[in-house]
């Protein structure tokens, strides 16, 4: 069996699998070349033939045990009608939904026509995947994909989001329960077309007020989770709750994931012994000592593997790699988890 899927089913291997969050990208120079034949970064996720090569990349360069499909989280808002563009330097921009009439201008009638095409990719990384490495479907959990769709843009206070959440909470929770839909739906698809496991990225987790964590978190993960097990039992579903912090554990144990993954500011050991019983821990190498690289990445990277042997444990970053990673720290990185 795959060493990623071994490791998701709970069992603790000589070695962990390793894979990276956004392992393709901008910081190798084979991803910029193929980029630049295309006008625009939708267009490259919506080329099948080049979505597939892309995804290929670091696992060919690397030997990654995961290969995660290329794609992105805001391809669901724009397959639901919103505006989305990236703007190269700037990041994602969107046509913001901040009250009922921008919200009714959504629609999932034609979701699984505009997303079609990664389903094609999916389809045929999972024909070119080397033995024993695992394809890894994903979306943006609804809360993290919710914050770009309200404030219309990344790294913000998420000031329009908060306001909403407290000063409008059935449209609020109207603009999640569309996401959890089309989310599962997606998922869904991502699995009948060979995703060997899924992931639901919540990256900015640690920005939702305490008392709304249960219900802009907990709640649609739990949601998808039970819509895509009931089409797909045994799928693995990993989840990322980045700064959650003290909601961790209740994350875990509220949603049903089968993995929950650990971000940097986080103690990995201590966080792996607060999950329940047969919920995977997965992490949390700062993205920041792969950039450096050197003595400080190889210490930590030991620190960590020494920290969780004989637990069933899946090796990552905190977070995504940094756009100025030197892929032969990568290399390295990944010959440190490999052969120690
Ligand atoms: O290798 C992989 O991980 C697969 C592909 C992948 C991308 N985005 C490609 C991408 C995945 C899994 C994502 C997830 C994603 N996208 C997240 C969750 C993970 C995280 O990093 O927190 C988020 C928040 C997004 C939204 C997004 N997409 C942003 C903020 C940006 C711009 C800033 C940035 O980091 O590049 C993107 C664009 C994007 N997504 C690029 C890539 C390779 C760069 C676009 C380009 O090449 O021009």
């Amino acid at each position: 069996m795959k060493p990623l899927l071994q490791a998701l089913r709970g069992e603790a291997l000589a070695r962990p699998p390793i894979w990276l969050m956004r392992q393709a990208g901008r910081y190798l120079p084979e991803y910029r070349a193929l980029r630049a034949s295309v006008p625009t970064f939708i267009d490259l996720c919506f080329t099948p033939e080049l979505a597939v090569e892309v995804t290929l990349q670091p696992v060919r360069r690397f030997g990654m045990d995961g290969a995660i499909l290329f794609a992105d989280i805001l391809l669901v808002p724009h397959a639901l009608g919103q505006t989305v563009s990236f703007v190269s330097g700037e990041g994602p921009r969107l046509e913001p939904i901040r009250d009922a009439a921008a919200l009714a201008q959504l629609s999932d009638a034609r979701l699984a026509e505009i997303l079609a095409p990664v389903m094609e990719t999916v389809k045929g990384v999972r024909a070119a995947l080397p033995p024993g490495v695992a394809l890894i479907g994903f979306a943006g959990a609804p809360w993290t994909v919710a914050t770009y769709m309200i404030e219309g843009r990344g790294k913000t206070d998420y000031e329009n989001c908060r306001r909403m959440m407290w000063s409008e909470p059935k449209l609020f929770a109207a603009l999640l329960d569309r996401l959890v839909d089309a989310t599962a739906s997606y998922l869904i698809a991502q699995a009948d077309a060979g995703a060997e496991v899924l992931k639901l990225f919540d990256s900015w987790a640690g920005a939702v007020p305490a008392p709304l964590f249960e219900l802009a978190v907990i709640a649609p993960t739990a949601r998808i989770v039970k819509a895509v097990k009931a089409r797909h039992p045994g799928i693995p579903i990993i989840g990322l709750p980045r700064a959650a912090g003290s909601h961790v554990a209740r994350y875990a144990a509220e949603t049903g994931l089968d993995a929950v993954g650990i971000d940097h500011m986080t103690d990995l050991a201590a966080a792996a012994a607060a999950l329940p019983a047969g919920v995977v821990a997965q992490g949390n190498l700062d993205p920041m000592l792969l950039l450096i690289g050197g003595a400080a990445m190889e210490a930590q990277a030991l620190r960590i593997m020494d920290a969780m042997t004989s637990t069933p444990f899946i090796f990552n970053l905190g977070h995504g790699v940094l756009q100025h990673t030197p892929p032969e720290h990568v290399a390295r990185l990944v010959d440190i988890v490999k052969h120690r």
